[in-house]
């Protein structure tokens, strides 16, 4: 069979660190790919007016498979200010390249698995009714709709006047907002879309059946959103009973799901949810098993798919001598690839590696042994990434 080719898209600060990582452990468990690299993050941004030039774009459309490591955004004006000169003052507008890669290839499903790894420092631990100290195993996998909703970027500051006619169409808006003067109106949509709603609902589900998880929770607020909101409700419960009786559905509020997250969080499994409200209780698990060091993360369409950890570019750290941060996130990413291009056994194999080295607790990065970061963590005893790395290709 001829070799696959992967897409690498580093970025910016520690998602170039990283993605060499995770590169060297692929390696390791015996993958073979050629590896062509894409351009994207602030570089392009500054250079070109454009963080996602049209070749990266190219190279994904050809290959369709892709390892991204994080790039750095900056607020609106920020970004217009480090233009090259020659690009000042042409109306370039920033715009984030993970979300257009993700609306432009259609990467609908972002999918997050959070796992508790034995002997992790940093798993959550909650105090029983006698006092003592236990340790919830939390299993769960959140799948989130990854291009509408609130990140759609339908939105507008001073809107047009058709824009802000058809908005004073609605009772609410005429009895709310009426008397704004319209340049002190921000407005950002909430738009969801039956397909591509159906569509997160049923990959959950599927997910739910294959991998034996015995419940789906639908975290969203229908109580108050109710036509976003409460579609996604109904849509869910018409597909559990046609499609999945065998998989309990569970409705949970997003903020009291934030709340509960610490309560029971080994009672979930699957979470299914809209982009922000997947956005943010994927954090809240995350936040459970480790934090940003451990959360992977892909975002999959019908044609291409591009796995990433779930943090970003952390600039503060993106130029020391010796890299501190945490590759398992990058490389648990490198896993969800070969799960997803049916290599699961090479996964399985470095997923267990990673167990094993967090378990031995011998190598440990900055972030494991709940340190603050700082060039000096070495000194103290911390594991720099390569000596992570090599700890866990050791273990393959
Ligand atoms: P961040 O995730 O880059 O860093 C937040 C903090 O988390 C860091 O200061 C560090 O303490 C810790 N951290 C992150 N990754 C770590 C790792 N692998 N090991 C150990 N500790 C780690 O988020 P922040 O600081 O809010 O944003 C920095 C830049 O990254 C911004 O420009 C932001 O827009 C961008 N960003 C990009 C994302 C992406 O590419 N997917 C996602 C989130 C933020
Ligand atoms: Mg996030």
């Amino acid at each position: 069979m001829a070799k696959r080719t992967i897409v690498t898209l580093p970025g910016d600060g520690i998602g170039k660190t990283v993605l060499n990582e995770s590169l060297r452990v692929l390696d390791a468990v015996g993958f073979e790919a050629d590896y062509v690299e894409g351009d994207i993050g602030w570089e392009f941004w500054c250079k070109e007016g454009n963080p996602l030039p049209e070749r990266t774009l190219k190279l994904l459309e050809e290959h369709k498979i892709s390892l991204f490591g994080a790039i750095t955004s900056k607020p609106k004006d920020d970004a217009a200010s480090e233009l090259i000169p020659e690009l000042q003052n042409k109306g370039l507008v920033y715009y984030s390249p993970i979300v257009s890669m993700r609306q432009h290839f259609k990467l609908d499903s972002c999918i997050r698995p959070c796992k508790t790894y034995k002997g992790n420092l940093l798993n959550f631990v909650r105090r029983t009714a006698d006092g003592s100290i236990e340790e919830p195993q939390v299993d769960v996998v959140i799948f989130r709709q990854n291009t509408e909703g609130l990140y759609g970027g339908v939105e507008w500051t001073n809107p047009n006047d058709v824009v802000y006619n058809a908005l004073n169409t609605h009772i609410k808006f005429q009895k709310n907002f009426s008397d704004v003067p319209k340049e002190e109106l921000s407005i950002s949509t909430r738009i969801f879309s039956k397909k591509a709603t159906s569509k997160i609902l049923h990959a959950a589900f599927t997910h739910a059946r294959k991998y034996g998880y015995k419940s789906v929770t639908l975290c969203e607020k229908p109580n108050v959103l109710r036509e976003t909101s409460g579609m996604m409700f109904k849509l869910a419960k018409q597909i559990q009973a046609d499609e999945y009786p065998e998989i309990r559905l569970k409705n949970t509020n997003i903020d009291a799901q934030m709340m509960w997250l610490t309560k029971n969080p080994e009672d979930y499994g699957v979470l299914v949810a809209g982009n922000l409200f997947g956005d943010i209780i994927s954090d809240g698990f995350a936040g459970l098993i480790g934090g940003l060091g451990f959360a992977c993360s892909a975002n999959v369409g019908d044609e291409v798919a591009v796995f990433e950890p779930t943090h970003g570019s952390a600039p503060k750290y993106a130029d020391y001598p010796v890299s501190i941060v945490n590759p398992i996130a990058m490389i648990a990413s490198a896993c969800m690839m070969l799960d997803h291009i049916d290599e699961k056994k090479k996964a399985d194999k470095i997923r267990n590696a990673i167990a094993k080295v967090v378990e031995e607790g011998k190598v440990k990065t900055y972030d494991m042994m709940k340190m603050h970061g700082s060039a000096d963590v070495i000194n103290k005893g911390a594991a720099s990434t390569t000596q992570m790395t090599d700890e866990i290709i050791a273990n393959l």
